[in-house]
């Protein structure tokens, strides 16, 4: 489903010329190639950069296809071109060029969003240090995620376009495979720039030098949406009534997807002393997301990993199963900060702990990996660090957890109404080692 979402106009050859001259002259060997999702499981976009202006031609499994070419106040020339009628779950080798220089023939697997199974990676605030380096080589070496989404502050180029194209190259060997799938961060509205560099070198919507800001996309079990903390979200903003209208969809339609998932930069939950909770957005967004039963939201901009209970208007919903560790759903969304893969940790946290943290460390670098599984009905998170230790990990169930202890307590009256109660009283005992206060100990509390 796309949502709708403002777009710059498109670009005359004259324009282009007058913006980027040096696109005249130079190479025409096709770099920086990295496919692109479309909302059509069986169309896939592919997008790459040359030094010199000339055609775009896609070749796929004996097949062939035009694609549009434009640039922007930066001396490269960018490239789109679809690849039609695939199948999912099937193979594809391509490649790319101008009809006659082509790049090597790459393979990708189109996802299948009906699948049993699908993996990805999640990742915010990445940029090219030697941390983010390790990042991106763990998402390289990584060979069963089919994508990999980011919560925003992505390259870093602030004003800088070279820096853009670098991180291209540097991703180059994992997005030639897998789509990697975009949220806005403030760093993608760049110093005399604006967003025109993101919109010019990601897609989401098939129109070249338009990208939406807010979208949302399918996949098995899970409905993903991508939105924008960068741009209005207040209740009578286009973007609220596209969340509410796209929410309340997904909301209706768990039998197919049981999971919602929302990828978006600031975080309404964060513990960091650096940016911290970004209550505007909680203000506008939270009971939208609590009344459609968003499952997680994952963000970024605070850089250090938190995640949260399932949490609404600051209160602790429930601790999940005694390991703290199984979630089911309806209590209220779990939120991640994931701003550690690869920028200046920020170190100073807020003291002591608020009671909605479950779980939180700085310093570190790493990545998520969410995996649904059709048979059981479940998605699973783990934060993998660079060292490749575990920093967290938890599985959210479809459905209601602890039914049956509900069900034994339901003789008691007024048991239900206050299991939030007893949960904060839980919280505000066991704050300093809050992974042993779980609803089984509520019991005993
Ligand atoms: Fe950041
Ligand atoms: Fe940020």
């Amino acid at each position: 489903m796309l949502l709708l979402s403002p777009m710059a106009s498109a670009q005359s050859l004259g324009e282009a010329l007058q913006e980027c001259p040096g696109t005249l002259t130079g190479s025409t060997e096709p770099r920086q190639i990295h496919l692109q999702l479309t909302d059509n499981p069986s169309k896939v976009v592919v997008m790459w950069a040359t030094a010199r202006r000339g055609n775009a031609v896609v070749e796929w499994n004996g097949q062939s296809a035009d694609g549009d070419s434009y640039c922007y106040n930066h001396d490269m020339a960018f490239h789109m071109a679809s690849m039609t009628d695939l199948t999912p779950g099937e193979e594809v080798t391509y490649r790319v060029g101008d009809g006659n220089d082509w790049s090597q023939e790459y393979t990708f697997t189109p996802i299948d969003i009906e699948a049993e199974r699908f993996e990805w990676i999640a990742i915010a605030d990445h940029g090219d240090s030697s941390e983010a380096l390790d990042v991106s080589e763990a998402i390289i070496a990584d060979t069963t995620a089919q994508m990999v989404t980011i919560s925003g502050d992505i390259s870093y180029a602030d004003g800088e376009q070279s820096v853009w194209d670098d991180w291209f190259a540097n991703q180059e060997a994992s997005m030639t495979r897998i789509p990697w799938v975009t949220a806005v961060g403030n760093h993608e509205n760049e110093p005399g720039f604006e967003f025109t560099p993101y919109a010019h070198r990601f897609d989401a919507d098939e129109v070249k030098e338009a990208e939406p800001f807010w979208y949302s996309r399918d996949f098995s079990g899970v409905h993903m949406v991508f939105m924008s903390t960068e741009h209005d979200y207040d209740s009578s903003s286009v973007q609220y009534a596209a969340l509410e209208a796209d929410l309340s969809a997904a909301d209706a339609n768990r039998e197919q997807r049981p999971f919602i998932v929302v990828i978006a930069h600031k975080p309404m939950y964060s513990s960091n002393g650096y940016h911290g909770s970004e209550i505007a957005l909680r203000v506008a967004v939270e009971e939208l997301y609590q009344n459609h039963g968003v499952d997680l939201v994952i963000a970024g901009h605070d850089h250090f990993y938190e995640r949260t209970w399932p949490v609404y208007q600051e209160e602790p919903q429930t601790f999940g199963d005694e390991d703290g560790t199984l979630f089911g759903q309806g209590s209220g969304p779990i939120h991640i900060v994931a701003g550690n893969a690869g920028r200046t940790p920020y170190t100073e946290m807020d003291e002591p702990q608020p009671a909605w943290s479950a779980y939180r460390e700085v310093d570190t670098f790493g990545y998520m990996k969410l995996i649904y599984d059709g048979e059981s009905r479940s998605l699973s998170f783990t934060f993998h660090r660079t060292d490749e230790t575990i920093g967290d990990q938890f599985t959210i169930q479809e459905g209601v957890l602890n039914e049956k202890m509900e069900e034994q307590f339901q003789f008691i009256p007024g048991f239900g109404t206050l299991l939030p109660v007893i949960s904060i009283i839980c919280a505000a005992f066991f704050r300093n080692d809050s992974h042993c206060c779980s609803e089984s100990d509520m019991v005993s509390c």
